[in-house]
C-alpha cells in the first residue's frame, strides 16, 4: 500500500497538464493514473481545482551568509522551512573558498553548517576565489565528490571574491575537461569601480547611484566576454541573475548558434525596478546587478517565454532593514542582496501565468525541471515521473494573498514584493513523500533534508538541454 496519494490535481508536465492521481511510497513516485486504478493509500491529499507541480528548485540562495559587514537573518533551518512554504523542495547554496584555504575545506565547512539543519534537500556551488595549483587539482576532486559547478565572480574586488580573466579562462578549461560547469556572476569590475569613484567624487551617496554606477553596459560587457570565452572553448556555462535586455539578446543569439549556455534571472528583476532605489527605503533594494527598467523586465519575460532564459532563482539574501543601514550614508557600503525566496513561485505564477506571459508548463520548467537538468539532479529531482523523488507542490490558482512581512518565518521585516497582491498560492508542499507545508503550517523537521551529490549529463557540453 502506498504511503500517500495526491488525487484529482491538474498535474503539470513539460508539455501537457493532465488531471491525474499520484501514488507515493518510501519517498518516491510509484504510480501515476486515476484513483480507480491506483491502490488505496495510508493518506490522501485531495488537490481538486489545484495544480500539482514538480517541487521547485532554487539554484541560487545565500543562507547564513556574512557579506559586506552584515550577517543574514536566517540559518539553514529557518531558511529551508520558510522556502518550503513557497513550494521549494531543493536549494543550492554556496561554499566559498577563503583566500589561503582550499575549496574542499569550504565545502566541508559549509556542510557542517547545513547538515542536520536543512528541512529540505540541498547542494552547493563551490565559489573559487584563489586558484592555486592545489585548488586547480581539487576541481576534479570536487566533480567526483558530486559538486560539479564552480561559481566565479567577475566583480567584488575589495570584498576578496573577484577573479581575473586568466582565472576565468583556466577554470572554464579545467572544469569543462572534467565534466564541470562554470556558474558566473558577470559584471565588469573596472568599469563599475571607475563609475563609483566618479560618483563619490561628485558627492553622490544616494541609493539610486548604485544603479547609475552599474549601467547595463557593465553587465553586458562581462556577459559578452564570458560567452565569447565559452564559445572558443566549447564550454557550458550558467549565467546567474541576468538582469537586462542586452543580456537576453546575447543569450538568444548564443543559444541559436548552439552554445550550451544557460541563464537565469531572479524574481526581483521581473517585479522591481530601479525606481525602488529612489524610495524612502531605497537602500533596502540594493542588489547586484542592480534593479533595472520596465523595458528590461519585458525582455526578461520574453526570454523566459521563448526559451532563451532557462530558470528563475531567488538570489535570496536575508538582510533586514537594520542590516542595510550599515550603508545608510553611502550606496557602496550597503550589504548587497534581497530576501524573498519563499515568494518566488506565487509571484511567478501570478505575474507570469496569471497575466498570460508564460504557460504553467513553462513555469514548472523554469522553477524546477530545467534547473534539475542543468545542475545534474535530473530525473531524481525536477520530474513528476516513476522513480523520481516525490517532491511536489500543490498550488491553488484561486487563492489570493497580499505579501507582507508578517508572513515571514524568520522575522524578516521587509520584502521587495511587499504589498503585492498575488493570485495563486502554494497550499501543500511535499518533500520526498512527506507533507512539510500544509494549511499555512510547517510540518517538516529540522535535519530531514539531505546533501545532494550531483553529476552533469554528458550532453551538457554538446547541446542545449534546457
Ligand atoms: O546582490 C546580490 N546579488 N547579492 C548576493 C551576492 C551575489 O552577487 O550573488
Ligand atoms: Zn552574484
Amino acid at each position: 500500500m502506498p504511503d500517500l496519494l495526491v488525487t484529482n490535481g491538474k498535474v503539470v508536465f513539460s508539455h501537457t497538464v493532465i488531471e491525474a492521481d499520484i501514488a507515493i511510497d518510501e519517498g518516491k513516485i510509484v504510480a501515476l493514473g486515476s484513483s480507480a486504478t491506483l491502490p488505496k493509500a495510508d493518506k490522501v491529499v485531495d488537490a481538486k481545482g489545484s495544480f500539482v507541480l514538480s517541487g521547485c528548485i532554487d539554484p541560487h540562495v545565500h543562507i547564513n551568509t556574512q557579506f559586506m559587514g552584515a550577517s543574514t537573518k536566517d540559518d539553514f533551518f529557518t531558511a529551508t522551512k520558510a522556502t518550503s512554504s513557497g513550494g521549494t523542495t531543493t536549494i543550492i547554496d554556496f561554499a566559498t573558498q577563503q583566500k589561503g584555504d582550499l575549496p574542499l575545506k569550504a565545502v566541508h565547512d559549509r556542510r557542517a553548517q547545513a547538515d542536520g539543519k536543512v528541512a529540505i534537500d540541498y547542494s552547493l556551488h563551490t565559489v573559487i576565489t584563489d586558484l592555486t595549483p592545489e585548488a586547480v587539482a581539487q576541481l576534479k576532486q570536487l566533480i567526483d565528490y558530486g559538486l560539479p559547478s564552480f561559481k566565479l565572480f567577475m566583480v567584488y574586488r575589495k570584498e576578496g571574491l573577484m577573479v581575473d580573466d586568466g582565472v576565468l579562462f583556466k577554470v572554464f578549461m579545467e572544469a569543462t575537461s572534467h565534466g564541470g560547469l562554470v556558474v558566473l556572476h558577470a559584471e565588469n569590475a573596472a568599469m563599475i569601480e571607475f563609475l563609483v569613484d566618479e560618483a563619490l567624487r561628485e558627492g553622490h551617496r544616494e541609493a539610486i547611484y548604485h544603479a547609475l554606477t552599474r549601467p547595463p553596459i557593465t553587465e553586458a560587457e562581462a556577459v559578452h566576454r564570458a560567452l565569447f570565452m565559452a564559445n572558443y572553448l566549447r564550454a557550458p556555462y550558467y549565467n546567474l541573475h541576468l538582469s537586462m535586455r542586452q543580456g537576453v539578446d546575447m543569450f538568444r543569439e548564443a543559444r541559436r548558434r548552439g552554445q550550451p549556455v544557460y541563464a537565469e534571472t531572479c524574481t526581483h528583476y521581473l517585479i522591481n525596478t530601479m525606481d525602488d532605489l529612489r524610495g524612502p527605503n531605497g537602500i533596502n533594494f540594493i542588489c547586484t546587478p542592480p534593479l533595472r527598467t520596465k523595458e528590461d523586465q519585458e525582455a526578461l519575460w520574453a526570454g523566459l517565454a521563448d526559451g532563451t532564459l532557462s530558470a528563475v532563482s531567488s538570489d535570496h539574501e536575508a538582510f533586514t532593514t537594520d542590516m542595510k543601514k550599515i550603508g545608510k550614508d553611502c550606496f557602496d557600503k550597503v550589504p548587497n542582496g534581497l530576501p524573498g525566496h519563499e515568494f518566488r513561485l506565487p509571484v511567478l505564477f501570478s505575474e507570469g501565468v496569471g497575466k498570460g506571459r508564460i504557460s504553467v508548463n513553462r513555469l514548472s520548467e523554469i522553477t524546477s525541471t530545467n534547473i534539475a537538468k542543468i545542475v545534474g539532479l535530473y530525473p531524481k529531482k525536477g520530474a513528476i515521473a516513476l522513480g523520481s523523488d516525490a517532491d511536489l507542490v500543490i498550488l491553488d490558482p484561486k487563492l489570493e494573498k497580499t505579501i507582507t512581512p508578517e508572513e515571514s518565518l524568520y522575522e524578516m521585516d521587509w520584502y521587495p514584493f511587499e504589498g503585492m497582491r498575488v493570485k495563486g498560492w502554494p497550499v501543500v508542499t511535499i518533500s520526498k513523500g512527506k507533507i512539510i507545508w500544509e494549511n499555512g503550517k510547517f510540518q517538516g523537521k529540522q535535519g530531514e533534508g539531505e546533501f545532494l551529490k550531483r553529476k552533469l549529463p554528458p550532453e551538457l557540453s554538446k547541446r542545449v538541454i534546457a
